[in-house]
């Protein structure tokens, strides 16, 4: 909660609910031709992009090719991928690295170019020159990568070039509760004119207008007890574009991370993959390497085996958690690939070049989200949904490492060109409603939200977790559907805060994460079930429609 005071102006030509990579990337392609406000509920840097690790997937090697980077992500995703989207996305790989280059991100090099690049070396030699690492179902070294924060070092250019940009105005602490759409006299398709926003530090609501309008808010990882993301991946946006009246797919691909620090004090750190890339192993307690019972590719098969093997030894042996072994390794090596983990691992007594890391899975990337095409345009005319919170088809059944940050960039290109193009057309609705709060009154009994929250997130967890049945799912159908009741309640009677509006949208997306996974009578990538393990001839996406 931001202590001085923001004020938000009343219309602006696009307005961007977040500011990770996606948001970012959409305002600084968009900001030489319109106004741009960017929102963010809590501070800036507060969403998964600041936490990415590992890095961005492109094809940048001579030996590697756009044909190879679309066929490993056909096949991580189980037969569920767009395919013409992925090739859209593949395609862009390079010129997404060349323009995050030229914003300045710091990726690492190998040791030859960076003497290149202190003698001034143009974007070209520097491209050429990025130290590529692996990363599980990859069949080539293609991820680019700032060492181990990646996301980091993005996140502080994109932040830098957006504040210096005279059209771009970022806002912290103001958080969007709900859409404003119209339908146009003729009838025609619904139009977003505009967001109800939480201004956090005047705690009240105000109706922006907008030309365009991007939900950029993330993912929705929060909804499991455990998980890589930080607090603020309650869903949002795809929350209230499913009010606003969009389709939203695929909401029960909920990829587990196999790899998050297991100790008591260590709150959702991630391990990379990248360190499985570069050798670290898969250990049970006793030092049993066990990878290579469930897949050939053992510790580098995409992400759902991964977890999927270490959830199943984990119950076999009943153990808290597994580990991961880098110590045979060159002390020097791992202390430089791997700063970031190497000192965080040591703040809880854990020396990675000497001991091995903990870990267990947690939830991590929320595959599904608002349906859009190739250029973040939503079923609603001028509202668009970008990075994680879109469903654009990439990622299929389940998202291979490194995809995630790449489609943030190369969407939110497409977004950018689509709203440019369309400014000169596009007009300002005439008024919306202000915000009516004439019949609530403050929230006074927070302990119901902050109940209701622990209590989606822990029967998430237990019953729409990496392993399901229709036992669990239809338990936590009947629960969702209680909660929702009540938080309905709460809501129209109080106040909004930021903790009940995401309470709320946790509800919400929990409740179609449960509904699609009911849905799908089989198993598949990330979704896999006891009761219908075998995986059909065809895929389909789950399709869900508003019915309001
Ligand atoms: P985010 O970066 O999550 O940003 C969301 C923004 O929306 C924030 O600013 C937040 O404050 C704002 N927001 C949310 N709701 C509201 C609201 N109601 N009102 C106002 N603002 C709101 N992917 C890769 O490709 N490579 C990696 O190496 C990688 N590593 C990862 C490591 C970790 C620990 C995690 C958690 C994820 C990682 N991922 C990685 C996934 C990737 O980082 C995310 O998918 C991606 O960063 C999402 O970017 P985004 O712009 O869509 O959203
Ligand atoms: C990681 O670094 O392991 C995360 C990469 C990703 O989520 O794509």
């Amino acid at each position: 909660m931001p202590s001085s005071q923001v004020t938000i102006s009343n219309d602006t030509d696009l307005l961007i609910i977040g500011s990770g990579a996606a948001g970012l990337t959409l305002a600084l392609r968009s900001a030489d031709f319109a106004r741009v406000t960017v929102l963010s509920k809590g501070s800036l840097r507060e969403g998964a992009t600041f936490y990415a690790q590992g890095g961005i997937a492109a094809v940048l090697d001579d030996a590697d090719s756009i044909e190879s980077h679309v066929e490993d992500t056909l096949v991580a995703g189980v037969g569920l991928c767009h395919r013409e989207i992925v090739e859209h996305i593949v395609s862009h790989s390079a010129a997404a690295v060349t323009w995050l280059v030229e914003q300045g991100v710091p990726f690492t090099t190998t040791a030859e170019s960076s003497a290149k690049r202190n003698v001034g070396e143009a974007v070209a030699d520097e491209l050429s020159s990025l130290h590529l690492t692996q990363e599980g179902g990859h069949s080539h070294r293609r991820i680019i990568h700032a060492t181990d924060a990646t996301g980091k070092a993005v996140f502080e250019a994109l932040q830098r070039r957006a504040e210096a940009h005279p059209n771009v105005t970022l806002l912290e602490g103001c958080t969007a509760v709900d859409l404003v759409t119209q339908t146009p006299e003729n009838g025609s398709e619904r139009v977003c004119v505009g967001v109800y926003v939480l201004n956090q530090a005047s705690n009240c609501v105000e109706a922006i207008k907008a030309r365009f309008v991007a939900l950029a808010t993330g993912g929705a990882s929060k909804a499991y007890l455990y998980t890589t993301n930080p607090d603020g991946a309650s869903g949002d946006g795809i929350a209230m574009a499913w009010r606003a009246g969009c389709r939203v797919a695929n909401m029960e691909f909920n990829q587990f991370h196999p790899t998050c620090l297991y100790h008591p004090h260590a709150k959702s750190f991630l391990i990379t993959e990248a360190l499985r890339g570069e050798g670290a192993q898969l250990e049970l307690p006793d030092g049993t390497r066990f990878m290579a019972a469930f897949d050939s590719r053992e510790e580098l098969a995409p992400r759902d085996i991964v977890a999927r093997a270490i959830d199943f030894e984990m119950k076999r042996l009943g153990c808290d958690c597994v580990y991961l072994n880098i110590t045979h390794k060159p002390a020097d090596f791992v202390r430089e690939h791997f700063p970031t983990i190497y000192s965080r691992c040591l703040e809880f007594g854990i020396d990675i070049t000497s001991d091995r890391i903990p870990v267990v899975p947690a939830a991590h990337y929320t595959c599904g989200g608002v349906v859009i095409n190739e250029n973040g345009e939503t079923d609603i005319r001028n509202l668009y949904a970008i990075g994680e919170t879109g469903f654009s088809g990439l990622h299929g059944a389940n998202r291979m490492a490194s995809n995630s940050l790449l489609e943030c960039f190369v969407v939110a290109f497409g977004a950018a060109a689509s709203i440019v193009q369309k400014l000169a057309t596009t007009e300002f609705a005439l008024s919306i409603n202000p915000w009516d709060e004439s019949r609530v009154s403050d929230s006074d009994d927070e302990v119901l939200v902050s109940h209701n929250w622990d209590e989606i997130r822990r029967f998430m967890w237990d019953f729409v977790g990496i392993v399901r049945n229709n036992k669990r799912l239809n338990r936590a159908e009947r629960r969702i559907k209680l909660l929702r009741e009540e938080v309905r309640d709460y809501y129209i009677k109080h106040k909004v805060t930021n903790d009940n509006l995401e309470l709320r949208n946790l509800a919400l997306v929990a409740d179609l994460m449960i509904r699609c996974a009911l849905s799908r009578k089989e198993s598949r990538g990330l979704h896999f079930t006891l009761d219908y393990q075998h995986t059909d001839a065809v895929g389909h996406d789950t399709i869900l429609v508003p019915d309001h």
